[in-house]
């Protein structure tokens, strides 16, 4: 059974979750209306995985007896004014999120509550592996500067990156 706090708590992760999918969301269209092709495909798969991340939890506060709340999410900005800007808002976003799970952690280890400190390792190691692509992808964009010819080549190897985790939520 969760406790109030540790309740309220995860609940507040689902809507920072929920905001991040639809953060990630607008830059995929900011970057599909520039014509940044992998830009945009890679950005509506980290959407897509940050609605995993909110279901995650989200099913984990019913099955132990908790409220899970869909609640109104923050809008989120439409313009980036470049892909460098962007992909540092992304990068300072994940570190935000980190914070957050943190948090919840710290929260778990106060109210006693084991299973959810359990529960929350997974996002504790997610977390390490989507700092560590934010940051290797804003290196090669700032490697990468104003030059036009590598920014095309950028989109194009993208498209390979891998965002699946291998240790995706089964939800
Ligand atoms: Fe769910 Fe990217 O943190």
């Amino acid at each position: 059974m969760l406790s109030e706090k540790m309740q309220n708590a995860l609940n507040k992760q689902i809507r920072i979750e929920a905001e991040s999918s639809q953060i990630y969301l607008a830059m995929a269209s900011w970057a599909e209306q520039k014509g940044l092709e992998g830009v945009s495909q890679f950005m509506y798969k980290q959407s897509d995985e940050e609605r995993m991340h909110m279901l995650k939890l989200f099913k984990f506060v019913n099955e132990r007896g908790g409220y899970a709340k869909v609640t109104e999410l923050s809008a989120p900005a439409l313009e980036f004014g470049s892909i460098t800007e962007m992909f540092n808002t992304l990068y300072n976003h994940e570190l935000f999120v980190s914070q957050s799970i943190n948090e919840l952690v710290h929260i778990a280890l106060e109210e006693r509550d084991y299973a959810t400190h359990n529960f929350l390792q997974w996002y504790v190691a997610e977390q390490i592996e989507e700092e560590a692509q934010a940051k290797t992808i804003l290196d090669k964009i700032n490697l990468i500067g104003d030059d036009k010819g590598g920014l095309y080549l950028f989109d194009n190897d993208i498209k390979q990156f891998s965002v699946v985790s291998s240790i995706m939520p089964q939800v």
